[in-house]
């Protein structure tokens, strides 16, 4: 059965509209490829052979006329299902469009990218509008990784990792990453990704969120390299309101819906983020190449270790690596005791990237720091995991 169906002659959106899927959204596309459309729901559903799909899209060299009447009925008939209008519409047209039921519009010109925003949005409308008890469960049955990234030390580079780790692993599963911010009070993950968010973390603990994961996933917001982010509240002062409690909820709500949650969080041990850390499955360590910073990491792990709430993976980051600084890594080694997994170097490219609000690993650019960005995320990465706990074994076997 295909979730997608798609009207339309126009072959070269149709292409484009399978790309979009094929790269990132489950389920297929079914394509009636005529500009004639069929006569109601029914005579559709007969020329599909199968029930009524996730959602339809009415795309190009569809006349208007033909469009809004078919979406009246189906508006009319099935009002669960999501419609899609691909057109470069002027405004009174608009009107017209959403009158007759059309839900959302599509630019023909839109690039793969922006089709699968648009699509995965309807199919979470269409998620929405026909709730049953199979909609709560997830895909693969388990939980996700909840992946912290942690400093002592404020300015080393948590928002910069954070924001990376996302974008690299929603390259590597579309679709299956949320961001969270829970540097509550001073947030940046939305001006790291360039994001406007309609709703916050605010909006993510109000019971409804909480009782109902659908209405969660309402507030999130789809940043355009294909995953979702949950940005920190815009006013400091609304922080103070969520709770350690809501938070650990949160976190476990998402990792029901998500095959990655990757958490940024702000610098010390404030009780938020040890409520997350509680949660996570996996911890990135972060600490810069001054001594201040590499001696707070050593305590902070060592707090750690005696209060017992260490994640299962840990991963330590030398952030800001610099032959320049008088250390070098084994200096750096012996200051934290422990090994350091990742070392990312200075880079121009990424103090750009911050104030662009383009992570380097959206821009795929040719950097030193790039190559160990993605070394980094390559160990959320299934496979590696599966390999480096393979390694483990045969140490100890040995
Ligand atoms: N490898 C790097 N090379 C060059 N600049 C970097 C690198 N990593 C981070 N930066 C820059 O350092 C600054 C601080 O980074 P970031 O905001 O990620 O730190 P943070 O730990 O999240 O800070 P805070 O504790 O205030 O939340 C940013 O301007 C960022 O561009
Ligand atoms: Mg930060």
């Amino acid at each position: 059965m295909s979730r997608f169906v798609l009207l339309s002659p126009n072959g070269e959106f149709d292409q484009k509209l399978r790309a979009a899927v094929a790269h990132g959204l489950r389920g297929s596309v079914q394509t009636i490829a005529s500009d004639i459309l069929p006569a109601g729901p029914q005579e559709l559903f007969a020329l599909l052979n199968q029930e009524q799909p996730e959602v339809l899209i009415i795309g190009p060299d569809v006349p208007y006329e033909e469009a809004l009447r078919f979406a009246k009925v189906f508006d009319v008939q099935f009002p669960g299902l999501s419609l899609v209008l691909v057109s470069d519409v002027d405004p009174d047209f608009l009107l017209h469009a959403m009158r007759a039921g059309i839900r959302d519009i599509l630019n023909p010109q839109a690039d793969a990218a922006e089709i699968r925003v648009l699509l995965e949005r309807a199919c979470q409308s269409f998620a929405t509008r026909n709730r049953g008890p199979e909609t709560h469960q997830t895909e693969n049955g388990g939980k996700g990784l909840v992946i912290g990234v942690f400093s002592p030390k404020g300015g080393v580079g948590k928002t910069t990792l954070a924001t990376n780790i996302a974008i690299g692993l929603g390259q590597i599963a579309p679709m299956s990453v949320v961001i969270v911010d829970l540097d509550l009070q001073f947030g940046d993950v939305a001006s790291g990704l360039y994001l406007n968010p309609e709703h916050t973390v605010t909006d993510a603990v109000t019971p409804a969120a909480a009782q109902d994961s659908l209405v969660l996933k309402a507030f999130l917001t789809v940043h355009p390299a294909g995953i979702y982010a949950l940005c920190a509240p815009p006013n400091p002062v609304d922080a103070d309101h969520i709770t350690p409690d809501q938070i650990s909820h949160l976190l476990d709500q998402l990792a029901q819906e998500f095959q990655y949650v990757v958490i940024d969080t702000a610098p010390g041990m404030q009780e938020i983020g040890l409520a997350a850390m509680e949660q996570c499955t996996d911890a990135v360590w972060v600490s810069a190449m001054d001594i201040p910073s590499l001696r707070g990491l050593r305590s902070g792990l060592e707090v750690l270790r005696q209060l017992e709430i260490e994640p299962e993976s840990r991963h330590v980051v030398l952030n800001m690596a610099d032959s320049k600084t008088g250390l070098n890594v084994q200096d750096v080694e012996s200051t934290i005791g422990a090994p350091v997994d990742v070392s990312v170097p200075r880079s121009r490219a990424v103090a750009l990237s911050t104030n662009r609000g383009i992570p380097v690993l959206q821009d795929s650019k040719k950097d030193p720091a790039v190559k160990s960005l993605r070394q980094l995320v390559e160990r959320f990465n299934p496979a590696w995991r599966a390999q480096a706990q393979r390694k483990l074994h045969r140490r100890v076997v040995i």
